[in-house]
């Protein structure tokens, strides 16, 4: 049992055709799988039941765009690194203000709880951070003129970019951040099988 928040694409989102879950991180899961040799029944849960659940061994593992951190890793383990991304300010094109993280003060800025969006977010004195189930519900926001930016991933992020042409991004990501997969404590064996599966198709660059 594999969860997954399918609310961030283009890593993990709902074909809104066939209603299954689909994105990069499924991509690799599966390719991680099949090497493995495991049977995966994917899990698509909301963000904070989805880190909860991993913390209390309700699923196996989990692949969610999750940043790997020193906090999270007290409650789950995690996979070699795969990916690098970061936190990047998305507003609207006709926002002249915010030029920056240091512009954010007295603004309202939209995370999806619980991420290191929101931990980013919340470090910024003076910003009024607006949390939301999904990050969608953020982007929706910042175009209805409801709130003044978005924090998240800046691969989240670009893709919205590209999709909204009223939104653009603010410079260049604020954090460094590596993707893991988390794994259940005390499931071992499971990491290791996954570690090695993952390190050969870094090697073979399939990743890339
Ligand atoms: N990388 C960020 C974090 O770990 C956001 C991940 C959100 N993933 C998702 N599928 N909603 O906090």
């Amino acid at each position: 049992r594999v969860a997954t928040d399918a609310t961030w694409p283009p890593f993990e989102y709902i074909d809104t055709e066939t209603g299954e879950i689909i994105g990069f991180d499924i991509d690799l899961f599966d390719a991680i799988a099949e090497r493995a040799d495991l049977d995966v029944e994917y899990v698509d849960v909301a963000w904070d039941p989805l880190l909860a659940g991993m913390a209390e061994g309700t699923y196996d593992a989990a692949i969610s765009s999750i940043t790997i951190t020193p906090d999270r890793a007290k409650n789950m383990n995690f996979s070699h690194p795969y990916f690098t991304a970061g936190q990047i300010i998305t507003t609207l094109k006709s926002n002249t203000d915010i030029t920056g993280n240091e512009t954010l003060a007295g603004k309202s800025v939209g995370v999806q709880t619980g991420t290191t969006g929101d931990d980013l977010a919340t470090s910024i004195n003076g910003t009024d951070v607006k949390r939301y189930d999904e990050i969608g519900l953020a982007f929706t926001a910042l175009m209805t003129d409801q709130i003044d930016a978005v924090i998240c991933d800046n691969p989240v992020a670009a893709g919205y970019v590209a999709k909204y042409d009223t939104l653009k991004t603010v410079g260049e990501p604020l954090t460094s951040e590596e993707y893991g997969i988390a794994v259940a404590k005390g499931k071992e064996e499971l990491l290791a099988k996954i570690n090695t599966a993952l390190d050969a198709l870094l090697a073979e660059g399939i990743i890339d």
